[in-house]
């Protein structure tokens, strides 16, 4: 009985995508930037049709430095929609960009696909990230990567961004979880 215990602990908390259906299903809800002095700008993307395909275009004004940029990951959830929302335990420790965007791509890179549906080369990691306008197109957010055991709700994921010690504003995006249709 303990070692099944382990091993549901083990399966849960691994990367064991493939071991596990998947029960839930994502969509866009919204994508903003804040911050001034943020050299990310995301206030382009519209979200077409009852998929919520992310449309548009995004900025990143400067390069992204690995050492100067650097960026923490929260995650939060709002069950019933009434804008209530609780953090949740997965996180992502502050770290420089470049680390950051190698090790947390795997969450969008089933949705985002160079050539595709972006022209943003996220698949080389480049680094520094090198700045432009990239674009979206039609994108269909899938949680293919996603944790296997997801709250179902509003799922809103920050990312603060830091420059030179000094916060600089926030990525948002926000999804909604749902049962399979
Ligand atoms: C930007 O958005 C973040 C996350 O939603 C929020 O915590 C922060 O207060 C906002 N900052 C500004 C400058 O509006
Ligand atoms: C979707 O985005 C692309 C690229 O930015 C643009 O050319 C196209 O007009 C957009 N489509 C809609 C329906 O907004
Ligand atoms: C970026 O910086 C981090 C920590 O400072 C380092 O571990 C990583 O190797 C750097 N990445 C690149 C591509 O320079």
């Amino acid at each position: 009985m303990k070692e099944i215990l382990f091993c549901v602990l083990i399966m849960l908390t691994s990367n064991a995508y493939a071991l596990l259906p998947k029960t839930y299903e994502a969509r866009f809800v919204s994508i903003t930037s804040n911050g001034t002095k943020m050299p990310l700008d995301i206030n382009q993307i519209r979200f077409l049709g009852r998929e919520r395909l992310a449309n548009g275009t995004f900025e990143l004004k400067e390069d992204l430095d690995n050492e100067s940029v650097l960026i923490v990951g929260e995650t939060f959830i709002d069950s019933v929609g009434d804008g209530e929302y609780k953090q949740l335990p997965f996180t992502a420790p502050k770290q420089s960009i470049c680390k950051a965007l190698e090790a947390y791509w795997t969450y969008f890179e089933p949705s985002i696909k160079f050539g595709v549906n972006t022209d943003f080369p996220a698949h080389t990691h480049p680094c520094p990230v090198p700045k432009g306008r990239y674009y979206l197109k039609d994108v269909v957010l899938k949680a293919d990567n996603w944790p296997v055991i997801m709250p179902r709700g509003f799922l809103k994921a920050v990312a603060t961004v830091f420059k030179n010690d000094e916060d600089v504003g926030s990525l948002e995006i926000v999804s909604q979880i749902s049962d399979l249709s």
